[in-house]
């Protein structure tokens, strides 16, 4: 009998990747298969998140119930960013933690697994990490790393130390990737990096000078690629060249991501973000003339160490001019090893909720109006999960989710859609070709 692997993950797109290929490497190599009951498994994996403190203090708790709910013999591993940063304390304070893997190692699963106490949380550039299995989870979008770590210094990020430096993936490796997957029936492409837009400034070796937009129109020229999506790409390195090109090429989805942080110029440059409020405007102002049907999601960071109430009305601001389509908005929360975890000027937490839920609301309010005017529009849909109750749902070019009547024959399809009807995340529609 294979023995049993129950795996949750936290955090980012490419936390979902690492997921991936350590389920595919168990699978290979140590004849595991997944399963969704905790209290059956021999190997419990937390692939954990590290950007703000709430899902760090999660991971203990969460690692004690793990702990109690477990066979006697199971083990559990901790992956991921909190294990590259916490590393050893985390067998400290969780004694029954078997090992430590850190987001840049998830390729010696199987090593560590044998290693009573491991702790393998190393930052290496050897370029065999990059040859992820072709494991994915799902049929119908294959996700793809382009580059691992990240080379900005955002002050209040942990990223460039969990995952270290910016390293781009040589595109051979890359489209071959891609082929795979057509080959293996995904229409939609999704790259991933911290900074997707940053790709092509430092290879782990020699390399022909390519950059992201041309990775992109590399990746559309291969036979089968129907839709391509990436994230993060960074407001900074969005030059006039990467937008049109993103504006003219019909693979490319017409959504894009642009993180802001926050509205204020003062705050951006404490943020070490390298962009003003005006530039962000700019280019959210370029992408939407040259591509009107584009949809905008952002991230916004509230209560900065030094934000002003000025500073706050800013960043309400870029949100009435841009018009998000979405919103991912945290309070701010202080991170170890990082620039802002030693400034001054905290605003208290008071202030904080009061500015997420100005923000938040307004945001929904925005949202209802826009909404409003989709009901009746038609839109190309490609499936891709089976909801309750006889609904299959998927997404518009411009990431607008929708679900329909249907059974799993549209999975992995393409229709045209008519909305019938509203909700905030999710519009109902009915197919019409
Ligand atoms: N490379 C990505 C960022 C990854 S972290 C990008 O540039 O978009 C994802 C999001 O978490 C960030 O965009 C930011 O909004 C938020 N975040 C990161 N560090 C944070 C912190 N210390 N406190 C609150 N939110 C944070
Ligand atoms: Fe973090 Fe800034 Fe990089 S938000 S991941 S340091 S671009």
């Amino acid at each position: 009998m294979s023995k049993k692997l129950f795996i949750e993950t936290l955090g980012c797109a490419m936390n979902t990747r690492d997921t991936e290929h350590m389920i595919a490497e168990l699978s290979e190599k140590e004849g595991y298969e997944v399963t969704g009951d905790l209290t059956d498994a021999d190997l419990i994996l937390i692939n954990t998140c590290s950007v703000r403190e709430k899902p760090v203090s999660k991971l203990f708790s969460e690692l004690g119930i793990f702990n109690k709910k477990k066979k006697p013999d199971a083990k559990i591993g901790v992956c991921g960013c909190t294990a590259s940063h916490l590393g050893e304390e985390i067998i400290k304070r969780a004694p029954y933690v078997s090992f430590v893997l850190g987001a840049r190692n998830v390729s010696k699963i199987s090593e560590v697994l044998h290693k009573d106490k491991a702790v393998e949380i190393d930052i290496n550039y050897d370029e065999s990490e990059f040859a992820f299995k072709d494991f994915r989870s799902s049929k119908y979008k294959a996700y793809i790393n382009i580059s691992i770590g990240c080379d900005k210094s955002c002050t209040f990020c942990i990223v460039p130390k969990t995952r270290g430096d910016e390293i781009s993936i040589p595109d051979s490796l890359i489209l071959n990737e891609v082929r795979k997957s057509v080959d293996a029936g995904a229409k939609e492409i999704f790259l991933l990096g911290q900074n997707v837009n940053n790709y092509g400034r430092r290879f782990s070796g020699e390399h022909e000078k390519v950059n992201f937009t041309e990775l992109l129109r590399r990746i559309s020229k291969v036979g089968g690629v129907e839709r391509i999506r990436f994230t993060s790409p960074h407001p900074f390195h969005m030059d006039d060249e990467f937008i049109e090109e993103f504006a003219a090429n019909p693979k490319i989805c017409k959504s894009m991501h642009m993180p802001l942080q926050s509205g204020s110029t003062k705050v951006l440059k404490e943020m070490k973000r390298g962009y003003s409020k005006e530039w962000f405007l700019n280019r959210a102002k370029k992408l939407r003339s040259v591509c009107p049907e584009v949809s905008i999601s952002t991230d916004i960071i509230v209560a900065f160490p030094g934000e002003s109430d000025e500073d706050f009305e800013d960043t309400l601001d870029v949100l009435k001019e841009v018009k998000f389509e979405q919103l991912f908005s945290f309070k701010y929360s202080p991170r170890p090893q990082t620039e802002a975890e030693h400034f001054s000027d905290i605003v208290d937490e008071e202030t904080a909720s009061e500015r997420l839920t100005r923000l938040q609301s307004l945001h929904t309010q925005m949202l209802d109006e826009g909404n409003a005017k989709l009901l009746g529009n038609v839109y190309r849909v490609y499936f891709e999960d089976l909801f309750q109750d006889n609904f299959v749902a998927g997404r518009s070019d411009n990431n607008i989710m929708v679900k329909v009547k249907g059974s799993d024959e549209l999975l992995g399809e393409f229709r045209d859609v008519k909305i019938t009807s509203i909700g905030r995340t999710v519009l109902t529609g009915e197919v019409v070709v």
